[in-house]
């Protein structure tokens, strides 16, 4: 059996929503210490719907196929359904990915809420902090 699915192999040699958005309403950016590995997110939100999603992403294939996904599954979608993306859903989107790999899409998972939080931060909107757990307490990068 083939390492990737073809809906990874399609979404790192074909990734959407590449690229920068000017005068973004939120931007998200994070990081895995251990590859090295850097994704940033830039929302575009109008009346609690995200209208427009882009990224970089500095890292590896799956990485890349992770953000692409992501930003596909939370464009249109309200902010309330966007947090509730999860690197789960976005790895059975692109038809799973192997065990090592898992850890990309978590950054997805993190780069999405990263922007969301900063979209609420810009804004004054107050939020549930445990909505973002933060970085420093977060076991992802610790398990692998
Ligand atoms: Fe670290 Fe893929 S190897 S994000």
């Amino acid at each position: 059996m083939a390492l990737y699915s073809e809906k990874v192999m399609d979404h790192f040699t074909n990734p959407r929503n590449v690229g920068e958005l000017e005068n973004a309403d939120g931007v998200g950016e994070v990081g895995n210490a251990k590859c090295g590995d850097i994704m940033k997110i830039y929302l575009k939100i109008d009346d609690n719907i995200i209208t427009d999603v882009k990224f970089n992403t500095f890292g590896c294939g799956s990485a890349i196929a992770s953000s692409s996904m992501a930003t596909e599954m939370i464009k249109g979608k309200s902010i309330d359904e966007a947090l509730e993306l999860t690197n789960k859903a976005v790895v059975e989107a692109l038809d799973g990915l192997p065990p090592h790999k898992i850890h990309c899409s978590v950054l997805a998972e993190e780069a999405v809420k990263a922007a969301l939080k900063d979209y609420y931060d810009k804004n004054n909107i107050p939020y549930d902090k445990a909505l973002f757990p933060d970085c420093d307490s977060c076991a992802h990068c610790a398990d692998h």
